[in-house]
This record gives structure tokens, C-alpha cells and sequence, in this order.
């Protein structure tokens, strides 16, 4: 089945309560939270507190994209915060295996995320011991971006990949994603779509039912 995800980073902020309840009224399936350090990528966001504050308004799937250093330090706090489901880095973890297994230890879904030009092969070995795996569309840090033309190739031989193995692993899109390019998007082989701009640009609600539409096949 086909997922959205929305990033609540192009939220207004002083709405964030209302803006995921209408996220789920509108029937997305995640809500997306991007966690950023001023390290990893340039930009700093949110962590723990406001995960934990919004938990009581919707009872969708916490997305959590850890965009930090060596989130293996964090995956404890991310976990009571919240998170459902926690992307890490393939670039940002000096030990992603042990990364992975101590999101699975906690009993939430782990997925291993990988920047435009990381190539596939980082996930050789891992791949069957992940529940998803995160392409970034966009060099990551900032919403609104221009996606990146050669991610389509990348998910058709990622999904190939994952057939190969044998596996069920879910495949997220996140940046750049909008009306105009995520059906290329899902014929390539992706099944989880994050958009920011694309759905709290004009009527949220509206904007989550069509991506829904275009995602139903
Ligand atoms: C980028 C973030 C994305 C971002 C997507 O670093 O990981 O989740 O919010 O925003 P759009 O859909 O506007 O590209
Ligand atoms: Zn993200």
C-alpha cells in the first residue's frame, strides 16, 4: 500500500496541534518529522520536546528522520518521545548496524536514509534487517527544494534490489516530491511519499486528499 507522509517542517508552527489533526482527518497514513542539528545538515528544527507534545494529537505514525551526527546516541529519547518508525543516515553512522538493531530493540520500525549521490551499495549487507529505506530527492537540510532528476533511476534500482533480496522493504521519497512528479515517482517503484511545501502550501486538507488520490493504485 501507498503511504503519505507529510513534513510538518512546512507546518505553521503556531497552528502545529491543528495542522496534524487535519493531516488525519484528510487520511494521511504518517506524519513526517525531520530532526536536524545544525551539524548534519545546516539547519537546526525540533527534537524531543515537540515530538512528545504533538504525540497527543494524532495517533498516525510518527515518522522520525533523524538528520543528525551519530543519532545512535539519541535513539532512547526519539523512542519515549514518540517515534513509530526512525530513519538514520547511512553518512551520519559510524556503526549503522549497531544503529539499526538498537531501533529494533526498542520495538519500532528502522530505516537506514541515504543522500542523493550516497550510492546503493551501503546497503548490501543491511537491507534485509531494515523495515524501509529513506532517498532523499533533495540535498537534505531544507524544505522546498527542486528534486533531483537522476532519484528516479536510484528508486527503480533500489526496488530492483529489494526484489532481488527477496524483501519487503518500503521505499520513502523525501524533498522535492509535489503533484506534477509523484506519479513518476511511484511507477519507479517508491511506496512511502513525504511532501512539505507540496501539501501545507494553500489547503492542507485538499492537498492531502489529492496526493492521496494520485498515490491510490
Ligand atoms: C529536507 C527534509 C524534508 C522536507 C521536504 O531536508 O528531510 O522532509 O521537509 O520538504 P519538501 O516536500 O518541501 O521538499
Ligand atoms: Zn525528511
Amino acid at each position: 500500500m501507498n503511504c503519505l507522509s507529510p513534513s510538518i517542517l512546512s507546518a505553521d508552527f503556531t497552528k502545529l496541534g491543528e495542522q496534524i489533526a487535519l493531516l488525519d482527518q484528510a487520511g494521511a497514513q504518517y506524519v513526517h518529522i525531520d530532526v536536524m542539528d545544525g551539524m548534519f545538515v545546516p539547519s537546526i528544527s525540533y527534537g524531543m520536546p515537540v515530538i512528545r507534545s504533538i504525540r497527543g494529537c494524532t495517533e498516525r505514525i510518527f515518522d522520525v528522520h533523524l538528520m543528525i551526527e551519530d543519532p545512535g546516541r539519541y535513539i532512547d529519547d526519539f523512542v519515549e518521545a514518540g517515534a513509530d518508525l526512525i530513519s538514520v543516515h547511512v553518512e551520519a553512522c559510524g556503526h549503522l548496524d549497531r544503529t539499526i538493531h538498537a531501533i529494533r530493540e526498542k520495538g519500532v520500525l528502522a530505516a537506514a536514509a541515504l543522500n542523493p549521490s550516497t550510492p546503493l551499495t551501503g546497503l548490501d549487507y543491511i537491507l534485509p534487517e531494515l523495515d524501509m529505506v529513506l532517498l532523499m530527492g533533495v540535498n537534505p537540510g531544507f524544505g522546498g527544494q527542486k528534486y533531483i532528476p537522476y532519484i528516479t533511476q536510484k528508486i527503480r534500482d533500489l526496488r530492483q534490489m529489494i526484489l532481488r533480496a527477496g524483501c519487503q522493504t518500503d521505499i520513502e521519497i523525501d524533498g522535492g516530491v509535489n503533484f506534477e512528479n509523484v506519479t513518476e515517482i511511484l511507477d519507479a517503484g517508491a511506496n512511502v511519499i513525504v511532501a512539505g511545501s507540496a501539501v501545507f502550501r494553500g489547503d492542507i486538507e485538499e492537498n492531502v486528499q489529492t496526493f492521496l488520490r494520485m498515490m491510490d493504485r
